[in-house]
């Protein structure tokens, strides 16, 4: 395996790449990675002839109040494992390589799509992810690129970018990946002390629960949105952000649950905000 720097040596192994005839998959990341991303990975190396991860922790997505100072990095790890996932190149690159001095171009899905849930409490981070999602695409022109629903509004964020701008890309949404309680696996669940890791499973378990009652017959989103919020509050720790019920893809309110639905939450615990959601196609 390969760990490249710079878009210059990148560029040359795509272009050897495609004179073999070769088909290229993509996982961007910001690194620290765990069995969510790896799951991610392995998909890609099933599907794909050449597997590229990407490990940038992407600042432009990060509000000045966040913690893209305190992000954990550890790239020799994380190259380790990417390896034992058989991935042939790791592209690592500088803040500078990516955003070198004078740049002032960006990538902006506009609408209530990047407005809602994660963009209404983190003005700007939608636009941080499509524009780095977009440069990383243009360097690495892969057949394929995959993204884990636990990232739900980035997936249908993504989708929309790629349609509109009419990128050459098919986006695979992989299912999430989660502790054994439960919990989605998320690098930021390192913040989480002890208390707080135990309160974090109140999240994956008011979202079970919702599937039971939908599967008894409730329709009405505001009763079940009550629900999980009453469910999250029973836990001292937790401080909700959203608990919505929207359209998976276009992410807006619905009326009653049908069709596709996705019910999604952001909850901060500790230093922790923490995401999660389930699809429900009903
Ligand atoms: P990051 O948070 O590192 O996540 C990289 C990819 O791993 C995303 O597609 C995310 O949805 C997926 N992922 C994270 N946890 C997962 C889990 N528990 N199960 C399944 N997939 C999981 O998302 C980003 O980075 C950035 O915004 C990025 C797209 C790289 C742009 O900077």
């Amino acid at each position: 395996m390969k760990i490249l720097n710079s878009i210059k040596d990148v560029r040359a192994e795509i272009k050897q790449a495609r004179k073999n005839s070769k088909s290229i998959g993509m996982v961007p990341t910001m690194g620290y990675l765990h069995e969510g991303h790896l799951s991610l990975v392995k998909r890609a190396r099933e599907e794909n002839n050449i597997v590229i991860v990407s490990i940038f922790v992407n600042p432009t997505q990060f509000g000045p109040d966040e913690d893209y100072v305190a992000y954990p990095r550890d790239i020799e790890r994380d190259s380790r494992l990417v390896e034992g996932e058989g991935a042939d190149i790791v592209f690592a690159p500088e803040v500078n390589e990516m955003y070198p001095d004078g740049c002032s171009t960006y990538v902006e899905v506009e609408g209530n799509i990047t407005k809602k849930l994660c963009g209404a409490s983190r003005p700007g981070h939608f636009k941080g992810v499509t524009t780095i999602v977009t440069k990383l695409f243009n360097i690495i022109t892969p057949d394929r690129a995959y993204f884990g629903q636990k990232d739900a509004q980035q997936v249908a964020v993504i989708e929309k970018m790629v349609k509109d701008l009419c990128f050459d890309i098919e986006i695979v949404p992989c299912p999430i990946i989660r502790e054994e309680d439960g919990l989605a696996k998320s690098s930021r669940n390192m913040y989480l002390n002890e208390k707080e890791r135990k309160a974090a499973t109140i999240l994956s378990k008011a979202l079970f629960n919702v599937k039971e009652i939908i599967g008894k017959g409730e329709i009405n989103p505001s009763k079940i949105e009550k629900f999980i919020v009453d469910t999250i509050n029973t836990e001292a720790l937790t401080d909700i952000d959203y608990v919505e019920i929207v359209n998976a893809r276009t992410l807006e309110s619905i009326r009653k649950i049908k069709g596709d639905v996705l019910i999604a939450l952001a909850v901060k615990i500790g230093k922790a905000r923490l995401i999660d959601n389930i699809r429900l196609e009903a």
